[in-house]
């Protein structure tokens, strides 16, 4: 069986460097939450940042809705892969988080580009019930993340994606022992995606792990 590298810290800088470039917007938000001790780990990798530029880019991606903005990384990542007539609709209940993601928006001059909703978001997910999206991106509190996925189901047509992010839950998700109610609700989402005949499904390696549904 072929092995997977171990990605080390020199490892992930070769790859940067011969990597997509960030834009600089997307440099200063990592720059701010790095000023936010440990809450700077609720942001994207950037290696899920390119990821997500990549699908879009060839995934012919014009609607996007996000679940889980914080300080607007993900968000900004795809906007800027967006095409010009694209439209990216970002949930997230924290006012605070918000106003910093708006300036950042702003500064990159996407803020035409992306609508946020500050409100709790299943709340979001009733009011935009009619609406259609080509890509969902699951990133908000875990304990929902079934609702989110089923709500994100009906908000698409065949071929749609759905990406869910933390499904790898730094790697818990595999150690049996692990009881947490956290990983659980984890491994019992994965089990519960994995068993849906509606899509087919990869989880890939990247940051947190990420899984990448398209609707049947
Ligand atoms: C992991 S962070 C999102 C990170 C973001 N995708 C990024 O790349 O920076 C999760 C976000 O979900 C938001 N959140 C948590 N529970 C929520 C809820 N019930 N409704 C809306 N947003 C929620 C939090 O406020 C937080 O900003």
């Amino acid at each position: 069986m072929g092995k997977n590298l171990e990605i080390t810290e020199s490892l992930q800088k070769y790859i940067d460097n011969f990597s997509l470039k960030l834009h600089p917007i997307q440099q200063e938000i990592i720059d701010y939450n790095n000023t936010l001790g440990d809450v700077k780990r609720m942001q994207v990798a950037t290696s899920q940042c390119h990821f997500l530029h990549l699908i879009i880019k060839t995934s012919n991606i014009k609607n996007v809705l996000e679940i889980g903005t914080f300080t607007g990384l993900s968000a900004l990542s795809i906007a800027l892969a967006l095409p010009d007539d694209g439209k990216l609709v970002a949930l997230d209940k924290d006012e605070g988080t918000n106003k910093v993601a708006l300036d950042f928006f702003k500064k990159a001059n996407l803020d035409d580009k992306i609508q946020t909703i500050v409100k709790p978001a299943l709340e979001s997910l009733d009011e935009l019930k009619n609406s259609k999206f080509d890509m969902v991106f699951i990133d908000a509190d875990k304990m929902n993340y079934k609702e989110y996925y089923e709500r994100s189901l009906n908000l698409m047509d065949k071929g749609g994606l759905i990406i869910i992010d933390n499904v790898l839950w730094h790697g818990e998700v595999a150690d049996e022992d692990n009881l947490d109610k956290y990983t659980i609700n984890i491994r019992d989402f994965n089990t519960y995606v994995a068993n849906d005949k509606r899509v087919e499904q990869i989880i890939v390696p990247l940051g947190d792990g990420m899984t990448v549904c398209r609707l049947l």
